[in-house]
């Protein structure tokens, strides 16, 4: 299946009067999924990474100009080593996929957020690679996050700045420090958690989200199309 390929002809795709700007995803449910079916969770976990493939061809086909999906958070080491291992090697076998059709993968780029230390070099070389090889594409962008906390995004922004002589930071300050990520207009959320769990916490200030029971695995582009449906009818009045 290629990392993104040129927009699908055949398919009905609706129309939206308004896509969010950027879209956030909580990959959330590949557990429950796996239990379900008397699976390990690493199963669940390897559809999760299915329907991760399908979703974000599908927000490039739409034409969302930024999504970030949370693939792995700070917090995750925690698990065990067997679960991080498989994701890990999903991840891997993402990027080996990409790197095959860099080529042909149409005018979208990929792009990492998180921190470096922790993922194996072999992972981050791969990164590396997938960033720099579609660097200057235009598309849609892909943010995945990787080793990813909110709060340590803001916390290593402030100890940048310290490091360069400040005393007091604005906002503009830490905006200009964290990942270079935009702000984040719609953050989806299945497997019926309604939290945020650490995600972009900062870019996230204005947010609107939208949750649902579907569990990851078997998030459909219809749920996604739900979502989009929804946020087209939300009045934003970012605190005005
Ligand atoms: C949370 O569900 C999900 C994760 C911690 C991992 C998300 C990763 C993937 C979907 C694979 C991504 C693959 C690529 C190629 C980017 P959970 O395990 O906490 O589920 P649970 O709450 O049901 O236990």
């Amino acid at each position: 299946m290629a990392i993104f390929s040129k927009k699908a002809k055949t398919e009905e795709r609706p129309t939206f009067e308004v896509l969010p700007n950027h879209l956030g995803i909580i990959m959330d449910g590949n557990g429950r999924w796996a239990k379900k079916r008397g699976m390990p969770r690493t199963a669940g976990h390897k559809q999760g990474g299915q329907t991760f493939r399908t979703i974000s061809q599908e927000c490039a086909d739409l034409g969302i100009k930024y999504v970030t999906f949370y693939a792995f958070s700070t917090e995750n080491w925690k698990r065990p080593k067997e679960e991080i291992d498989t994701l890990m090697s999903l991840f891997k076998d993402y990027l080996l996929e990409a790197k095959r059709d860099f080529i042909k993968a149409g005018n979208n780029k990929i792009e990492f957020i998180g921190e470096r230390e922790g993922i194996a070099q072999e992972l981050l070389d791969l990164m590396d690679e997938a960033e720099a090889e579609t660097a200057s594409h235009t598309g849609t962008t892909v943010y995945l996050a990787i080793n990813y906390g909110g709060r340590q995004e803001i916390v290593c922004a402030v100890n940048k700045l310290i490091k360069e002589g400040k005393d007091e930071v604005t906002e503009e300050d830490i905006s200009e420090n964290i990942y270079t990520v935009p702000e984040c207009d719609l953050i989806i959320r299945p497997s019926g958690e309604q939290r945020l769990s650490n995600f972009l916490l900062w870019q996230a200030a204005y947010s609107e989200f939208w949750y649902s029971d579907v569990l990851w695995p078997d998030f459909s582009k219809q749920d996604l199309y739900s979502a989009l449906r929804d946020f087209e009818k939300r009045n934003r009045r970012f605190g005005g």
